[in-house]
């Protein structure tokens, strides 16, 4: 029997809880269908912290790096906000995705038929809305050095943040954004800020290169990512693909999820290259959301985004596309049926909790899979 390695890492806040709803969808697929998921669990962020002193063990992070896959649900919360800046809840997640190597960030922002009602902006704009930000992940001003606050001894400090790309890391996430284009509407949107930063000639210089050596094909445009944001939410449906760096992937999705509703909808897959020899990617799917501090533990966190992120896990790192498909199926069907939990609750609507979310997701899952 095919065995698939999961590990998770749960993390903080709703993490735990909108992970719990993946659990349960885990041991059904091994029961029902005899997927062979075989699980682990470890801690990160704030959760690691209390225990170990750090923001991801040494352990874990083994784990992590020998699983097929990584199941991640969020980390932080003001319970760790004085603990020393390297082992901050974050730093946990950051480790990962570098570690890992994990260069290219899938962030779907789709509008499900039955919320266009609950974006903040017209339904109409938001209707069918179907956008892929591939944000880039393991480069620019989250990892360049130097990063540091120095003591400038006149009473100022100076803080420095360095935002680096080099054109190999500019050029692998574009063929990968070209590459999703292909199997979606064909046309790529590249954002940066050439404007004002040399960053930002080199990532679009490095863009149309790759455009123009290997994917003429596919319709590419650029846009100042400021003036990106505008759009995404002026007319977000002109978009397919948005290409864009590390920061303003991070801003530029949070701004998407909003049009499909609530951040409790949207999930990613962190995915690293292609192993030369088996073909296999190291690949991490986390909800974009993050650790809700202020809902945690009410048991109303969107567990959504959560088995979305399984979803796409489903997807890209086990070819499992049929029962991909049908869960997703399974999401947009419970959303159709007014089932809501308080984030994307409307008029007329069953407002229900974390679990009765996941329990009916699960149950429309199966029904799909019968
Ligand atoms: P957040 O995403 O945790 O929350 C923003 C708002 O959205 C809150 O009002 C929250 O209640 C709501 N929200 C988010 N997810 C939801 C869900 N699934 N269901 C219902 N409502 C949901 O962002 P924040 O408050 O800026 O950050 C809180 C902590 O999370 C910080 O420590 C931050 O660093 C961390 N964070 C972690 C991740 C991650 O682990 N991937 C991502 C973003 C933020
Ligand atoms: C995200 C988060 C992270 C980021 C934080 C928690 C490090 O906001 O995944 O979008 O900035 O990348
Ligand atoms: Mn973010």
């Amino acid at each position: 029997m095919t065995t698939r390695s999961l590990f998770l890492l749960p993390g903080d806040g709703i993490g735990t809880e909108t992970m719990a709803e993946v659990r349960k969808i885990i041991a059904w697929m091994n029961e029902a269908q005899g997927a062979g998921f075989v699980t682990d669990e470890g801690l990160v962020g704030g959760s690691a912290y209390d225990a170990h002193g750090v923001a991801i063990s040494e352990g874990d992070m083994k784990k992590a790096l020998a699983a097929d896959a990584v199941l991640f649900g969020a980390v932080g919360g003001p319970k760790w906000d004085n603990v020393p800046y390297d082992v901050r809840p974050e730093a946990g997640l950051l480790r990962l995705r570098k570690d890992l190597a994990l260069f290219a960030n899938l962030r779907p922002a789709i509008c499900y038929p039955a919320l266009a009602d609950a974006s903040s902006l017209k339904p109409e704009l938001v209707q069918g809305l179907d956008i892929l930000i591939v944000r880039e992940l393991t480069g620019g001003v989250y990892f360049g050095e130097p990063k540091q606050i120095t003591d400038l001894g006149n009473g100022q400090k100076r803080a420095v943040d360095t935002q680096v790309y080099d054109t190999f890391e500019i050029e692998r996430i574009a063929a990968v954004a070209f590459e999703l284009a292909r199997t979606r509407r064909n046309a790529v949107c590249s954002m940066e800020k050439r404007n004002v930063m040399k960053s930002g000639v080199l990532w679009n210089e490095v863009v149309t290169a790759t455009h123009k050596d290997r994917y003429a094909d596919v319709q590419l445009s650029h846009m100042l990512a400021d003036a990106g944001g505008m759009q995404l939410v002026r007319q977000p449906k002109q978009f397919d693909v948005i290409v864009t760096d590390n920061l303003f992937g991070d801003m530029l999705s949070d701004i998407a999820a909003m049009l499909t509703g609530s951040l409790g909808m949207l999930p990613s897959a962190s995915l690293g290259a292609p192993d030369p020899v088996t073909g296999k990617r190291k690949a991490m799917y986390e909800p974009v959301h993050g650790s809700a501090p202020d809902i945690a533990g009410e048991g109303i966190a969107n567990p959504i985004a959560m088995i979305a992120s399984f979803a796409m896990c489903l997807r890209y790192s086990f070819n499992m596309v049929a029962e991909a498909d049908r869960l997703e199926q399974a999401i947009a069907n419970v959303l159709e049926k007014g089932i809501r939990t308080g984030d994307i609750m409307a008029p007329g609507c069953r407002k229900v909790g974390t679990t009765e979310m996941g329990d009916t997701i699960l149950a429309e899952f199966k029904a799909l899979s019968a």
